[in-house]
């Protein structure tokens, strides 16, 4: 069976305090021990939020980014071996949002796939179409491209460590959630293309996440559908009865 997981991406908010306030409420909560919850905090706090969960009742931490380089001069960037170091298992690459706004192309993505893997940490890697790709028809070669660039070089060994996350740009802190009929068209649409690439036992065990304004009222109907594995929560995360409403959702 796959896992269930949901991940919270706190993108750049929460102070160092109001940070570990918050994983303390997730940590007293009542959430389903069989899910992995999966938190990435800004980099700053990765380190004491990370010995403070310790992997208690299927909690994990992540890393938002890592660099396409394992060390050297780059000014500001923080690398998977660094994150590695300080406990972390997992690292989100590809947001839409740093793809847009920081200008992440396909060969970039790839790298840093790589030296997270070689690292041994957990890529959640992030893909998903534009507003127009949608309007267009386009978002079905779209997502195709992306998963052929970002991920389609690894060996079957390395992609089978992966989680991915199909998140609609459209769909990102707008509020407009892309129905179940949509998730689960592009989940499944997904997994026909890794078992084309890595076979049917990889395809059926790799976890594709739903993210895009998934909330405490729809995460129950998204997490209905066959393909999808759980979420990739950005602005419902911020709050722990949210989050863990979240969480409680699978049936
Ligand atoms: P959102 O963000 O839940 O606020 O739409 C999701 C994400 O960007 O991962």
């Amino acid at each position: 069976m796959r896992k269930k997981i949901v991940v919270g991406n706190w993108k750049m908010n929460k102070t160092f305090a109001e940070g570990l306030q918050l994983v303390e409420e997730l940590l007293a909560s009542q959430h389903d021990a069989a899910i992995t919850k999966i938190i990435a905090p800004p980099f700053i706090h990765l380190s004491a939020i990370t010995e403070r969960v310790k992997s208690e009742n299927g909690f994990e931490v992540a890393a938002q980014n890592c660099h396409q380089a394992s060390k050297g001069a780059f000014t500001g960037e923080v690398s998977a071996e660094m994150i590695v170091s300080t406990g972390v298992k997992n690292v989100i690459i590809g947001h839409s949002e740093r793809r847009i706004y920081l200008g992440e192309d396909s060969t970039m993505l790839a790298q840093k796939v790589n030296l997270a893997l070689a690292n041994n940490l957990t890529p959640i890697f992030c893909l998903g179409e534009s507003l127009e790709d949608r309007n267009t028809n386009l978002h079905l070669e779209k997502v195709k491209q992306q998963l052929k660039e970002g991920l389609f070089h690894l060996s079957s060994t390395d992609f089978s460590k992966l989680i991915i996350a199909y998140e609609p740009v459209w769909a990102i802190g707008t509020g407009f959630t892309a129905t179940t009929h949509q998730a689960q068209g592009m989940h499944n649409f997904i997994r026909a293309e890794i078992n084309k690439k890595y076979g049917k036992q990889i395809s059926e065990s790799t976890a594709i996440l739903y993210g895009g304004s998934c909330n405490a009222e729809n995460a129950k109907d998204l997490f209905s559908c066959i393909d999808v594995d759980g979420g990739l929560v950005g602005g419902a995360s911020l709050k722990a009865n949210d989050f863990i409403t979240i969480v409680n959702s699978f049936s």
